[in-house]
């Protein structure tokens, strides 16, 4: 397993390994890994000959009041899972080799960024499709796999894919959970014993809402007030962001439930703020 840090390195080492026809698939992390980025590694692997995973903690994706400057990092272990999982090269670059003192150029979307994540976190989805689609100039991958955690995040890449021609192949992995049902998450380690009980009621409370789907329940209004009672009750979150009942493709908010439905709930447990969603049917 090489591990590259330079970009200029990067980018050579991909233009040679499409040079001689082999496809790359790529995995873009911001590291501590778990199991939920390792089975998208998985899919690459089934997918490519040559698996790329970057590791980079992006500031511009992170809010002046976010966690950037305590986003947990551990490349020891994270190269140790990577070379388990037959990883070919880990790329971490320096912030100073991807963004220049004088960088001045960001990619927007208009439309699917502005709700749910993006509403509350401004300028996170032009953080996050800049540095995508950096890293997918300096990885040049045929393929990218994406984790169905971030659904708002995985669209609007899929969105930039279509709309600015990229050529890459975008797959979506399902979601990734902790025996007990909590999505794993590099954040999942900022909560405290009790936080960490609590929180798994987020799933629960999606649980629920898919049981009623089934029962017989399309308005999405009711779905949206089950999933509230329980996640007030039993998560206690500092805050909820939003609990929302979207159209998968649009990501618009539906009243009731036709095509698929992304149900996604933002919360804050103590100061950690956690993701979570299903789709139904
Ligand atoms: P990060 O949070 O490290 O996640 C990297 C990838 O792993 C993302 O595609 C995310 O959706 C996926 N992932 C995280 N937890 C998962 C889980 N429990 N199950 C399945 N997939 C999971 O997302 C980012 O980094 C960044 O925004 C990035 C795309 C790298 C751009 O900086």
């Amino acid at each position: 397993m090489k591990i590259i840090s330079m970009v200029s390195a990067m980018q050579s080492l991909a233009i040679q390994t499409r040079q001689k026809c082999r496809c790359i698939g790529f995995v873009p992390t911001m590291g501590f890994l778990h199991e939920g980025h390792m089975s998208l590694v998985r899919i690459a692997r089934n997918k490519s000959d040559i698996v790329v995973l970057s590791s980079f903690v992006n500031p511009v994706q992170f809010g002046p009041n976010e966690d950037f400057d305590k986003y947990p990092r551990d490349e020891t272990k994270d190269d140790m899972l990577c070379e388990r999982e037959g990883v070919d090269i880990v790329f971490r670059p320096s912030a100073d080799d991807i963004y220049t003192n004088d960088h001045s150029v960001y990619v927007e979307e208009e439309k699917l960024s502005t709700g749910l994540c993006g509403k509350f976190r401004p300028g996170h989805f032009q953080g996050v499709l800049t540095i995508v689609a950096k890293l997918f100039n300096i990885v040049q991958p045929h393929v990218a796999v994406f984790g169905g955690k971030d659904a708002q995040q995985a669209r609007v890449i899929e969105q930039m894919v279509r709309d600015l021609n990229f050529p890459v192949e975008i797959i979506i992995g399902p979601i990734i959970r902790e025996p007990d049902g909590l999505a794993m998450s590099s954040r999942n380690t900022y909560l405290s014993q009790d936080e960490r009980k609590r929180a798994v009621n987020i799933y629960v409370s999606l649980c629920h809402a898919r049981r009623l789907y089934e029962q017989g329940v399309r308005n999405t209004s009711v779905l949206r007030g089950k999933i509230r009672e329980i996640i007030e009750t039993d998560v206690q979150p500092s805050e909820i962001e939003y609990i929302e009942a979207v159209d998968y493709t649009t990501l618009q908010p539906v009243t009731i439930v036709q095509n698929i439905t992304l149900v996604a709930v933002a919360v804050k447990v103590g100061r950690t703020r956690l993701i979570d969603n299903i789709l139904i049917p």
